[in-house]
């Protein structure tokens, strides 16, 4: 571990697996993690009882983010609806990259980290898998917290909610020209931590 800042930029579609590398990595190389998916799921969750979005963006606390209910296919779509809003992203600015400069190394994920919040990170990953199997793994998720969704019904979500990501005119979900695409459709986790891992520590020798 290093007491000057190295930042870590994962970004890639719903369900591709970030989450996990993310954690994962930020544990191996002893860096903090950042989920901002969180973020706008955290504001999302606030309007779904009839909060405005950018006052609940400008009075997110740390304590919203560890709420109970964040991660159901409502409070995702719900999300991803703020996460268009300009002045909402704006408001959500200034801590994403307070964080990212934190010494000691840090890991943001979601879908601008590479092109907005961190266009200069040190190393950056655009994590993705097929639609297909994006669905599925993220219908075991939710099936194994007792939610009852069809598989069908999570691919339709998730291909709603990538096009209006990928689609919106505020920091749109795109690959950095400097990341390295990952597809783990065929890769077990461990195979993508570990491809993860070897991207990142290229970075930091300088021999990418
Ligand atoms: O876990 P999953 O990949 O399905 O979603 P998430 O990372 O928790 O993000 C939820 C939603 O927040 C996304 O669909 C985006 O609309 C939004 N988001 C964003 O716009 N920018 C980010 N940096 C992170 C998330």
């Amino acid at each position: 571990m290093t007491d000057s800042p190295f930042t870590v930029a994962i970004d890639g579609p719903a369900a591709a697996g970030k989450g996990t590398i993310s954690k994962q990595v930020a544990a191996h190389f002893g860096f903090a993690h950042l989920d901002t998916g969180l973020l706008y799921r955290a504001v999302g969750a606030r309007t779904l009882t009839g909060e405005d979005a950018l006052q609940a963006a400008l009075a997110l606390t740390p304590d919203d983010l560890h709420r109970d209910g964040l991660r159901t296919p409502q409070v995702a779509d719900a999300a991803s609806q703020v996460a268009a809003m300009p002045a909402v992203r704006k408001a959500l600015v200034a801590f994403q990259k307070e964080f990212a400069r934190r010494p000691g190394g840090a890991v943001l994920d979601g879908r601008d980290i590479g092109t907005v919040i961190c266009p200069e990170a040190d190393a950056k990953l655009f994590v993705t898998a097929s639609a297909e199997v994006r669905a599925a793994r993220r219908h075991k998720e939710l099936a194994g917290k007792g939610l009852t969704v069809t598989y069908d019904e999570v691919l339709a979500d998730q291909l709603a909610r990538d096009a209006r990501d990928a689609g919106r005119a505020d920091a749109p979900m795109t690959q950095a020209a400097d990341a390295v695409l990952i597809d783990t459709s065929d890769m077990t986790i461990e195979q993508a931590v570990a491809r993860a891992i070897a991207e990142i520590e290229r970075r930091m020798t300088g021999d990418a």
